[in-house]
């Protein structure tokens, strides 16, 4: 980051998820998630694209706050 705040132009947030793809798009349909479903936005995580905890290492290792999506059926 830049003493600004701002991402450096070549940074890049995906460090190793599926690289080989042009671009990374997930799919889940809201009927396959039975309570609820928690999404990786860190893209640090080794269950893509669902969250496993690591973002909780990356924020300590680099001051970040990222945490995941989480997705709830209402009762
Ligand atoms: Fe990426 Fe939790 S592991 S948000």
């Amino acid at each position: 980051f830049c003493p600004h705040g701002r991402p450096q132009p070549n940074a890049k947030v995906n460090p190793s998820i599926l690289k080989t793809n042009p671009k990374v798009v997930d799919t889940v349909d809201v009927e396959d998630i039975s309570e609820k479903a928690v999404f990786c936005r860190c893209w640090r995580t080794k269950n893509w694209p669902y969250c496993d905890g690591s973002h909780g290492n990356h924020n300590k290792e680099t001051g970040d706050n990222v945490g995941p999506l989480v997705v709830r059926r209402s009762k």
